[in-house]
């Protein structure tokens, strides 16, 4: 089965790829040449986990090709994805013109019976206007070869997107045409081993589970992060009270970890562009709009507990471990982590990082304070600072040799914003500590912590 994908960003590089190493032929095709180039050179855009050696043994093989042209791309497949960017625009709402830009371009190529798969995350009704588009462009050249758009919404997670691809839990195919349904179905069928559940929808409702689906996801992070909030103001540990929820069936233990708040390039655009939709059909998007809220407010309440422990941060040195909005990707967009670091800037701090892979991100994208110190690691990163912010739980932060830390520093601060740490080791190695919904453990212990820590004195 020939197939091109047309797009080699996060979505489309990994889709091509797993496809590519499943035995189908692929072709990826980008407009940024130098991009393509790097994928010919086997250097990739993305850090994905297991990407690399499956678009290297791909690209040997010669089942997987990268090109610029995309009268090829069009011309040599039966079936294309769509996988360009939806960048948010000022309003929120997702920004179509790559996508409508590539549907009008691919249009002019159809040289026989094509299934164009919109996998990128658009509105609810963008495949029905990609299909008329394409439709009245065939027809202005004349060109009456048939044609079906599937809306096929992907739910790949960044630093699992290999992994979400080759195990999905469902995959859902958005069109009316049944052949066009058993030409997706096959592709899928024959890739993805296990037994996954197929949605055969229409066009919106495809649309809407992928924007339902990650919106949920964001409710449920704010929510535990607003009882978090709560627990550090009534002294409750908002782990016992996650993991008894999560014991529920109903509710589920996932997503339901408290911390700094959610980034990413996908759950924030996709919860505004909710919204969005809801202005647009007159439906107040109430829920999703506070999700927002909490969410945006989060970054600051973190800093405000840093804030209050340190009596003021003018002129006190914060050590921030981890700058990706997760562990496993260099992505930084709307990464909690540089929205706390540009908060402390603001109140007067000075900021030392460290990333195991989302250094060299932050130095290309942002022109973050002069003040900010890259670090080599987690312990130049704490040495004279005053307190250590674990921001992102990159597995390297999981098993910090304390003491050795705490040596180094000035202050005996330890910010711990994923909870990833026992509360009772971190204060036995001569910290005060401080999580996320863990105001008690801090209380409780900080008068044994403070015990501890003078008898190390
Ligand atoms: C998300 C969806 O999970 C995925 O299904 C969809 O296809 C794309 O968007 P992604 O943005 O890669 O994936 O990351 P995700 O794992 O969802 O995490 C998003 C943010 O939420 C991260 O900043 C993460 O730290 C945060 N998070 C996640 C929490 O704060 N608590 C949690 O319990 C889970």
């Amino acid at each position: 089965m020939k197939i091109s994908i047309i797009g080699t960003g996060y979505v489309g590089l990994v889709t091509g790829a797993c496809l590519s190493d499943c035995g189908m032929d692929v072709t990826c095709m980008d407009m940024d040449e130098e991009k393509i180039a790097n994928l010919r050179e086997g250097i990739l855009p993305i850090h994905e986990p297991g990407l690399q050696e499956i678009v290297e043994r791909n690209y040997q093989a010669a089942r997987l090709k990268f090109t610029t042209n995309i009268q090829e791309t069009v011309t040599r497949a039966e079936v294309i994805f769509i996988t360009v960017g939806t960048p948010p625009q000022e309003d929120g709402s997702a920004d179509l013109k790559h996508v409508k830009t590539v549907a009008g371009e691919l249009a002019q190529y159809i040289n026989g019976y094509k299934v164009i798969v919109s996998k990128s995350t658009v509105p609810v009704g963008t495949a029905k206007m990609l299909s008329s588009l394409i439709r009245e462009k065939m027809n202005r050249l004349k060109n009456g070869f048939d044609f079906d758009v599937v809306a096929n919404p992907e739910f790949l997670g960044e630093g699992t997107a290999v992994r979400d691809f080759m195990h999905p839990s469902r995959i859902v195919i958005g069109t009316r045409s049944i052949k066009a349904q058993k030409i997706l179905k096959g592709i899928y069928e024959s890739c993805i081993k296990e037994k996954v559940p197929f949605v055969l929808t229409n066009f919106e409702t495809a649309e809407l589970i992928k924007y339902a689906s990650n919106a949920f996801l964001a409710t449920k992070i704010s929510f535990i992060n607003e009882i978090s909030n709560l627990c550090d103001k009534i002294g409750v540990d908002i782990c016992g009270v996650s993991r008894a929820m999560g014991m529920d069936k109903r509710i589920g233990e996932r997503f339901l970890r408290p911390g700094p708040g959610y980034g990413g390039s996908c759950l924030p655009k996709d919860t505004r562009a909710l919204i969005k939709m809801g202005e647009e059909s007159r439906v107040d998007m109430r829920i999703i709009k506070s999700v927002c809220e909490v969410n945006y407010n989060q970054k600051n309440i973190m800093t405000d507990k840093i804030e209050r422990k340190l009596h003021g941060v003018i002129n006190k040195v914060i050590g921030v471990l981890g700058l990706s909005f997760k562990p496993g990707t260099d992505d930084i967009r709307e990464s909690p982590s540089i929205g706390i670091i540009k908060e402390l800037l603001n109140r007067g701090a000075s900021v030392k990082v460290y990333d195991p892979i989302a250094i060299e991100s932050v130095r290309r994208q942002l022109t973050l304070h002069k003040t900010i110190k890259y670090c080599s690691d987690e312990y130049e990163c704490a040495r004279d600072a005053d307190a250590i912010v674990l921001a992102t739980e990159w597995d390297c932060f999981r098993n910090l040799d304390l003491m050795r830390m705490k040596a180094n520093m000035h202050g005996k601060y330890f910010f711990d914003f994923r909870n990833v740490y026992d509360p009772k080791k971190v204060i036995a190695s001569g910290f005060y500590y401080e999580g996320v919904g863990r105001s008690n453990i801090s209380t409780e212990i900080e008068s044994v912590g403070r015990d501890i820590f003078n008898d190390n004195k």
